[in-house]
């Protein structure tokens, strides 16, 4: 361990101890590769130098940040890869035909980036408009394998989950675009029951393309809800399939992250909000707890901007079914802003 002062930090060194800022809030922890945010964020605190580890007695964890700066700028290249598969397998769904090989290859692309920390944060801050089926298709696809790898099912079970999640809306293909476009809340009830039409259409591509079970159920089922009140079938609880269950909690997911023309900014605070109102109701709690748990500790030590202007940073978010976060002021007030409902926060910076 050696002492490095602010002006001759690298990115890609280890900090040897973690940082708190004033307010004792963890700034970067212990074993944090440093990136070029990351030393920004350092040169603005009143602190002479920096802990780094040394090069000699860590090469291990050089490694390690090296493998992941790699994933970061491989996952771009991942993505236009799974685009060109994804296409390929809708074409030739459109003429019936299930091309096994091109299914294995699409999954075998998607499963890496399931889990992977920077798949996440792509996908969390893309906020992309205008946005194609195949896209929410490989988004959701991710997300799901994501789920599934943190509810800690087997790889089997993954493959299967990231390949029906990826085929789960395959029904909308021949969906008029003026309904596609639409905010579902705006449906009139003709446009509703074009739109519901897309589970069994999918059900029906797939099943007759010969896909396994349970991806043509999954198509059937992602917008059952856990009370029943979910279309087509109106089934409750356990007799949704898991594995629909899971694409249920990824799909609502994605729409949360992307951004449709006319919405107002949200934030991952409000999809925290959205999955405690809606556990038990529409989504399964098996499914939504390690997603809300992950999405809570990501956010611990942002910086937020509250609704009366006040700046601060997020020091603790309870795992409890807590919607908000605990936020230090920068004149140091914590406020509680579940206790607070006349505050909320409009802007935040992940950390
Ligand atoms: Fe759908």
């Amino acid at each position: 361990m050696k002492a490095v002062s602010l002006e001759k930090l690298k990115e890609g060194m280890i900090l040897a101890r973690t940082v708190v800022d004033s307010n004792f809030v963890i700034v970067l922890s212990e074993n944090t590769a440093l990136t070029e945010t990351g030393i920004r964020r350092l040169q603005s605190l009143d602190v002479p130098f920096i802990y780094i580890k040394d090069q000699f007695d860590l090469s291990k964890n050089f490694q390690q940040a090296e493998a992941v700066d790699k994933k970061d700028a491989a996952f771009s290249h991942d993505f236009n890869t799974i685009s060109k598969l994804a296409g390929q397998i809708f074409a030739e769904l459109k003429v019936g035909k299930k091309s096994e090989e091109t299914v294995t290859k699409l999954a075998a692309q998607i499963l890496p980036l399931a889990g992977n920390h920077a798949s996440i944060n792509y996908l969390f801050n893309l906020g992309h408009m205008n946005k194609t089926l195949e896209l929410h298709s490989e988004r959701v696809s991710i997300i799901a394998g994501t789920l599934a790898k943190w509810m800690k099912l087997d790889w089997e079970e993954i493959r299967t989950i990231v390949t029906a999640a990826f085929l789960h809306d395959v029904g909308k293909r021949e969906m008029p675009e003026e309904i596609l476009s639409k905010n579902p809340k705006d449906f009139s009830d003709e446009e509703k029951n074009i739109y519901r039409t897309h589970c069994q259409k999918g059900f029906e591509t797939l099943r007759d393309a010969n896909f396994d079970e349970p991806i043509p159920t999954v198509a059937l089922q992602h917008h059952e809800t856990m009370n029943g009140e979910g279309f087509p079938n109106g089934l409750a609880g356990e007799k949704i399939h898991l594995f629909s269950r899971i694409v249920a909690v990824a799909d609502a997911y994605e729409h949360w992250t992307s951004e449709r023309e006319g919405d107002v900014k949200k934030t991952p605070f409000d999809a925290v909000n959205y999955f405690i109102r809606e556990i038990y109701y529409s989504f399964d709690p098996g499914v939504c707890v390690p997603l809300l748990t992950r999405i809570k500790d990501s956010l611990i030590g942002s910086s937020v901007t509250l609704s009366d202007g006040r700046k601060g940073r997020v020091i603790f978010y309870p795992q409890d079914f807590s919607a908000m976060p605990i936020v230090v002021t920068e004149d140091g007030q914590e406020i509680n802003l579940n206790l607070r409902k006349n505050l909320s926060i409009t802007q935040y910076e992940i950390k």
